[in-house]
């Protein structure tokens, strides 16, 4: 059983929770979706489940090739137990195929193939809406230092290598994604470890034949059928829908919802 505590932070589409232990959180995943930073909205049922589930695939798997990131197990249909992380300010994004943002800023046809995976970094902020910086700002400002930026980008490589190669093997074309990450503290040792969520919200995945889109880009050009899409990446990677919860979920105040074991 799940102790819940206190909110901690409300994101776009999702909330942490404090966990039952210091240092760990709860992630709950919503059915918000969002785009152009927060200036589309709707509710599409079923994403935060999804979501939770494709994360924890891949945050998993990242896991076993010594990838060390936040999750320590999923919960529920909705939510995951976490380390409590520091976030680093920036959002790394990778792209192996040029679209998006990218296209539109420098001119660049969309679908180019990259010859090498090409990373950017945001500076994570709302206000601002997520700016595309250098490096050298990270270091002026402080945002991480140069040996946790090294640290970033050594993972980031890894993990784009990993995922280029499990999507391939499933038919999808892993086009580009973005990263967070963040400090773990233990004890008197600090370390960066992935963060966040991993899923066809933060990734650009394209069917290897028809180029189909299966990602958050059916919502960003109102392309229709995102649950099916998601739907479609998690049947690939063998995710299958559950019947029931895996564990109770006892909330502080007022309820408690107790859903049995199959
Ligand atoms: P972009 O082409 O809009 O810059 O997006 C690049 C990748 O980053 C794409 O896979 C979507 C993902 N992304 C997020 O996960 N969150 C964001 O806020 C943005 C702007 C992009
Ligand atoms: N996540 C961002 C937003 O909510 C942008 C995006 O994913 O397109 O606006």
């Amino acid at each position: 059983m799940i102790h819940k505590g206190k909110k901690l932070y409300e994101g776009k589409a999702k909330i942490i929770y404090e966990g039952p232990e210091k240092g760990t959180g709860v992630q709950h995943f919503k059915d918000d979706a969002t785009a152009f930073n927060n200036l589309k909205k709707s509710q599409i049922e079923g994403k935060g489940v999804l979501n939770n589930r494709i994360s924890e695939h891949i945050l998993k798997n990242l896991n076993q090739i010594g990838i060390k990131n936040h999750l320590i197990k999923r919960i529920n249909m909705r939510e995951q137990l976490i380390k409590l992380v520091e976030i680093i300010p920036l959002e790394i994004i990778v792209r192996n195929i040029a679209t998006g943002s990218l296209t539109k800023r420098l001119g660049i046809p969309d679908g180019t193939v990259l010859d090498h995976p090409l990373i950017e970094y945001c500076y994570k902020n709302d206000d601002l809406g997520d700016p595309l910086i250098a490096k050298e700002h990270i270091l002026a400002f402080k945002w991480a230092t140069l040996d946790e930026l090294k640290k970033i980008n050594d993972m980031t490589f890894r993990i784009n290598d990993f995922m280029v190669g499990m999507f391939r093997g499933i038919g999808i074309k892993l086009v580009d994604f973005k990263l967070e990450f963040g400090r773990l503290q233990e004890g008197d040792k600090q370390e960066v470890i992935l963060a966040d969520e991993i899923s066809p919200d933060t990734c650009r995945l394209w069917d290897v034949v028809s180029e189909k889109k299966l990602d958050k880009d059916r919502f960003r050009k109102d392309l229709g059928n995102l649950i099916e899409a998601y739907q479609e990446v998690a049947n690939r990677l063998k995710i299958f829908p559950e019947q029931h919860n895996i564990t109770e979920v006892k909330f502080n105040k007022p309820t408690s919802i107790k859903i049995k074991k199959k």
